[in-house]
């Protein structure tokens, strides 16, 4: 079995920080989405993976994964020029799938339990398709699933009036039929190869298509509060700590913290669960929960909590709290000591600032 990991779509609602980097790539709790789920892949037993990218973004998957050998896999860059969808997707594929079963993964997905069960399943009842099912509030934001047992009657795109509250996540198994059922679909209202349409043709077909439950935690992290969900589930489980760099003797360290080399915590307060990757300074502030510091990070008189921050970012001199924020590679908030007290501000195309 090999596996496919979508990550050529544009990215709009996680802009500006997708417009230097794809959203796959952003670190939740210091760790990029993408490598959480390329674990689950490998848990599974696949290490053939194909990397679904676009041309814009193809080199920054490269720069940072290679050829996939530091993380145990082996990785192909395909190439979607216009992502059309899905389904689209899907296709640009064929070759590199080769008639074999797949895992497709939509790589800005994070998912809790493992996939074990789900790829067994698959292979043990020589199933046609299977899809991830989870019960959600909101399904008519999803694909939804109508089943009765593990059978699949019915799927259908962001419904107004939801059939059922089985949202589609993002992790399905396909053989090679899928590939009938997209060369039979049109673009749906909204332009896209909805690969919903293209399940659905197979259960038309009557082929064996088929729904696996979970009922652990699973994020799709389109979106700025997701990703800060998604951070802070992941620090939640942080069990440990490890404090690797400097701590000044007035500086006070509670609860889960990850403090990583050559980290320097002067005359300040961390308090866990949090990160702080290598080389990052802070000085006379105050680190709250949930909160992840990338690389080469400098936080000096500042309060930051339940927010991320992305290498070579400077907060200095912020007299309130930054709290539920996201702060781009290279950032920089501070504040100016002139009067009349203003804001000054050079913010990047579709960024979002709530001043408090
Ligand atoms: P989406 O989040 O639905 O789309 P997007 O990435 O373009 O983001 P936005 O809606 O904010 O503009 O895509 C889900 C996943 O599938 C994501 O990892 C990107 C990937 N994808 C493709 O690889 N090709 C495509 O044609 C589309 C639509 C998405």
């Amino acid at each position: 079995m090999k596996a496919i990991i979508l990550c050529a779509g544009k990215g709009t609602r996680l802009r500006p920080l997708t417009f230097t980097s794809a959203k796959q790539l952003i670190p939740v709790a210091n760790k990029p989405v993408i490598l959480y789920s390329i674990e689950k892949i490998k848990e599974i037993g696949i290490s053939d993976i194909g990397m679904i990218v676009n041309t814009e973004n193809v080199s920054a998957f490269q720069d940072a994964l290679g050829d996939g050998s530091q993380f145990g896999v082996k990785l192909s860059y395909i190439i979607q020029t216009n992502p059309k969808g899905l389904a689209d997707a899907v296709s640009v594929a064929k070759d590199f799938l080769d008639g074999e079963t797949f895992l497709m993964y939509l790589g800005d997905n994070l998912i809790q339990e493992d996939l074990v069960d789900f790829a067994r399943d698959f292979e043990q009842k020589k199933l046609n398709a299977s899809i991830l099912l989870t019960p959600v509030d909101d399904p008519s934001r999803f694909g939804v699933a109508v089943v009765n047992g593990d059978a699949v009657l019915k799927v259908v795109e962001k419904p107004q009036n939801p059939p059922s509250n089985l949202a589609i996540t993002g992790v399905y198994l396909f053989d090679s039929s899928i590939f009938e059922g997209i060369a039979n679909i049109k673009p749906s209202w909204r332009g896209e190869l909805e690969i919903t349409d293209a399940i659905q043709y197979l259960i038309e077909k009557s082929y064996k298509v088929r729904g696996h439950v979970i009922y652990g935690w699973w994020k799709d992290t389109g979106r700025p509060e997701d990703l800060l969900e998604a951070n802070r589930r992941i620090l939640e489980n942080v069990r440990h700590s490890r404090k690797n760099g400097s701590i000044n003797g007035g500086s006070k360290i509670e609860g889960h913290v990850i403090i990583e080399e050559g980290v320097e915590i002067i005359n300040s307060i961390v308090r866990g669960p949090a990160s702080i990757d290598k080389n990052s300074t802070v000085m006379n502030s105050y680190i709250g929960p949930y909160t992840s510091i990338g690389q080469n990070v400098t936080i000096e008189n500042a309060e930051i909590e339940n927010s991320i921050l992305l290498e070579n970012s400077v907060v200095r001199d912020v007299d309130v709290r930054i709290d539920s924020s996201i702060i781009g590679k290279s950032a920089t908030v501070s504040s100016i000591e002139k009067k009349p007290k203003v804001h000054n501000l050079v913010i990047g195309d579709y960024s979002s600032i709530k001043l408090g």
